[in-house]
């Protein structure tokens, strides 16, 4: 390195500095003054340092365009997706902060990321249908620039089909190297064609990059990244790469700066949270994570997601059990209730063994809360098979259920099975599989009506300004009268009226 750039380093970090106190404050770093970074040395090789000093480029792009205009430039930042593609638009959007734009609400805008999903087919048609909208405003303004990021991206068929049919796309990046987004917008700027950035995994994890939260009070954390399960109907482990756990310390850290920001809800997000750890040099399980996670002053509720089945040991069923902080609510996907299909799907458990861990659940945790995933039309799934999945839904009686009709993702081994099912019979079933979950989420909900609960308030009512919406431990919503300033505290909530999904209820 030499010594004009060990400079510029030295200098962001001695400006280092948590820019924290204040409770509303949704913007989170180290921060770092991007004036003291000389942008006109060589770029730092080592990172966070890197973007840090493309963080300073891009001001001074941003600053130009000021002159220039007489206003700063607007970014829309659109997810689809997962909760962990939400944290990742957070990063997104806390640089875009930190270098000088400001939030647009509409596409409408000087530059526009959508941060994609393919875990799904439609998940990818809704992107090519937007990015046609996106060409007409393209048009009626030539300086917009247009990226894609997030898992769609690093399939390669999505990148020939952009590169060829959607030529105004100005920048593709991947998912392992999201964090190099400003050094990839930086340069976008400088450079007139298509900046395309697509790496097939990468071992580094950066951190301590600006992120901006969506809530003040609540935060998604990051800790594990990667999927080693292979599903065979799933993707993610082909766009998300091998699984990575983060340092415990690091994720405690982060944890406790959100808490001094102001954040009373964590949700720990991972593919597979149950088996964080293990790939650690110092092994640690998931259940000790939690453990320290409790220890965190101001932290008044923790949340996770996703649990597979087959890694929820008996030491995070006793920690659940005993916490004042875990959420009374577990997301456990069961994908399908025949014990024939888990095998082809390579879930690793059968239907008596999701039973048997449900009961256990119940018997340490009786108040929780079950919800879970199901897929309906999987290869060879036959009737049989899907009358398994309706009894399991109707032993267990889930709290809630996401059911998904199978869709083909190319280069899963259950895109090469040749038993495929006819749609209008995966429809059908679908749809009585659906009616059957309502009708049982809604019969849970109705037994804890009247009852008194604590509740996080998170947002004014879209419909109603009289009333505010809060989320239960056991993450049901609920409306009742009370104003903004009650956002992020929490209330005793008296739940008074049972609408299936959500609760009216009144503060006692
Ligand atoms: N088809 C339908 N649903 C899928 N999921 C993952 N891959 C597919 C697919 N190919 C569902 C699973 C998973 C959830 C996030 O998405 O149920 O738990
Ligand atoms: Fe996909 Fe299975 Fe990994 Fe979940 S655990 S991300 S369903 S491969």
């Amino acid at each position: 390195m030499c010594r004009k750039q060990k400079d510029s380093v030295e200098s962001a970090k001695s400006f280092c500095h948590v820019r924290m106190e204040g409770k509303k404050d949704r913007t989170m770093y180290e921060e770092i003054d991007l004036d003291k970074i000389d942008i006109h040395a060589e770029p730092p090789i080592e990172e966070p340092a890197r973007q840090y000093y493309y963080m300073a480029k891009c001001q001074e792009w941003v600053r130009e365009f000021e002159r220039k205009n007489g206003r700063r430039p607007f970014a829309f930042t659109q997810t689809f997706g997962c909760q962990m593609n939400a944290r990742d638009s957070e990063k997104l959007e806390g640089i875009l902060h930190a270098i000088g734009f400001c939030k647009a609400e509409s596409e409408e805008a000087d530059f526009v990321i959508y941060n994609t999903c393919t875990v799904r087919e439609n998940a990818n048609l809704k992107v090519y249908g937007r990015l046609g909208y996106l060409q007409t405003l393209k048009k009626k303004n030539p300086g917009m620039r247009i990226a894609l990021c997030g898992c769609m991206m690093q399939e390669e068929t999505v990148v020939a089909k952009i590169k060829k049919s959607y030529r105004f796309v100005d920048l593709i990046f991947g998912t392992h190297n999201i964090y190099k987004f400003t050094e990839l917008l930086a340069q976008m700027y400088s450079d007139k064609n298509m900046v395309v950035d697509i790496w097939e995994e990468s071992s580094q994890i950066v951190e301590e990059l600006p992120t901006q939260r969506k809530y003040f009070f609540k935060s998604g954390v990051n800790i594990m990244f990667g999927c080693n399960n292979f599903c065979s109907y799933c993707i993610v482990p082909y766009v998300r790469g091998r699984e990575k756990s983060r340092e415990p310390k690091d994720i405690l850290c982060e944890i406790d700066k959100m808490a001094k920001a102001g954040v009373s809800e964590v949700m720990l997000l991972g593919q597979n949270v149950n088996s964080y750890g293990k790939t650690l040099q110092n092994p640690q399980t998931f259940a000790q994570l939690l453990q320290s996670v409790e220890q965190i002053e101001g932290i008044r509720r923790i949340r996770f997601m996703t649990s597979h089945p087959k890694d929820l040991s008996d030491e995070l069923i006793e920690v659940m059990a005993h916490s004042k902080k875990i959420c009374r609510h577990l997301h456990l996907p069961l994908q399908s209730g025949s014990s024939r299909i888990l095998q082809a799907m390579n879930r690793k458990y059968d239907k008596q063994g999701y039973l048997h861990l449900v009961e256990k659940i119940r018997a340490a945790i009786p108040d929780i809360a079950i919800t879970t995933d199901i897929i309906v039309g999987f290869p060879g799934e036959t009737e049989e098979d899907f009358m398994e999945t309706m009894d399991v839904v109707e032993t267990v009686g889930f709290d809630s259920a996401f059911t998904f009709l199978y869709s083909k993702r190319t280069g899963t081994p259950a895109a090469e099975m040749e038993n495929q099912v006819p749609e209008a019979a995966a429809k059908e079933r679908f749809n009585r599989l659906l009616e059957c979950v309502q009708q049982i989420a809604a019969k849970k909900a109705q037994k804890i009506v009247h009852t008194t609960q604590e509740v996080l308030v998170e947002s004014t009512n879209d419909h109603d300004p009289a009333l505010v919406t809060g989320r239960l431990s056991n993450n049901l919503i609920v409306h009742f009268p009370g104003t903004e300033d009650l956002i992020g505290t929490y209330v005793n909530v008296e739940l008074k009226e049972c609408k299936g999904f959500y609760y009216y209820g009144e503060i006692v």
